[in-house]
């Protein structure tokens, strides 16, 4: 795990995934750099912790400061240790329904779903949000399971009546309680993928819980819903990059 600086909610997701992994009984190290590192010197370290037979998985958390290329570093992780699936060669490899990795947050998604015995075949599933990180990969994935997928986003007119349509409706758009329960149609699946700090220290997500878990008929609470089962697919990613390597 590297991190570089010190945002503050980076430093928590990096402690919680430090803990994940002293819990699963999986070797980890942590790189903490101060903000001011330059972009060559990540990519050095990058490149070492790629030739390390005994390191699995590599993580960069995001976002990185303003001065080193985002891209430039998710593309120098090695496909095969990109355990967070950012690298443009397993982004094509979800595409085309052909992988070993999925993201952390849509694979958390999905095994929700899954695990609540929901089928997506033939629902009407509204993503709001298009990120690289959970939006475009999370449509994919409902895709692939034959779900109908709408992608909303900023520009999107009539969101209420797009999500007012939606069977399965996951929110991943990063404003607190954008989603009202008169946006949501009864009976719905609604997934929170949000995590907003309101208030300097209150935790609520994307979703107006109060009014939205009236109408849905079922619903992931901020926190404790999708934000432990992106760790526990960062988890799941590593073994799987464990055992791909020790395949090989
Ligand atoms: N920043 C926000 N979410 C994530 C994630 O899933 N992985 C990494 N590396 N950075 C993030």
């Amino acid at each position: 795990m590297i991190i570089v600086g010190d945002d503050p909610a980076s430093r928590v997701y990096v402690n919680n995934k430090k803990k994940a992994c002293e819990e699963c009984g999986i070797y980890s190290e942590e790189y903490a750099l101060p903000a001011n590192t330059p972009e060559k010197e990540l990519l050095e370290l990058i490149d070492t912790l790629n030739g390390r037979k005994e390191i699995s998985g590599i993580l960069v958390q995001l976002p990185v400061p303003e001065h080193i290329d985002e891209k430039k570093i998710i593309s120098a992780i090695s496909p095969e240790k990109d355990v967070d699936a950012f690298h443009p060669i397993n982004v094509g490899k979800i595409m085309v329904g052909d992988f070993d990795f999925v993201p952390c947050t849509p694979a958390g998604v999905m095994e929700l779903i899954a695990e609540s015995g929901i089928d997506v075949s033939g629902k009407e599933c509204v993503v709001v949000g298009r990120s690289n990180i959970v939006g475009k990969p999370q449509a994919m994935l409902l895709l692939h399971k034959n779900g109908t997928v709408t992608i909303c986003h900023s520009k999107t007119k009539n969101l209420a009546e797009k999500t007012k349509a939606a069977d399965i409706l996951v929110a991943a758009v990063g404003i607190p309680n954008f989603i009202k329960g008169d946006m949501i149609k009864p009976g719905a699946v609604v997934i929170d993928v949000g995590i907003n700090r309101i208030e300097g220290k209150k935790l609520v997500g994307d979703v107006e819980f109060e009014s939205a878990e009236k109408v849905a008929g079922a619903i992931t609470p901020v926190p404790g819903g999708v934000g432990p089962m992106t760790i526990a697919m960062l988890m799941k990613n590593t073994v799987r990059a464990a055992v791909v390597q020790a395949e090989k």
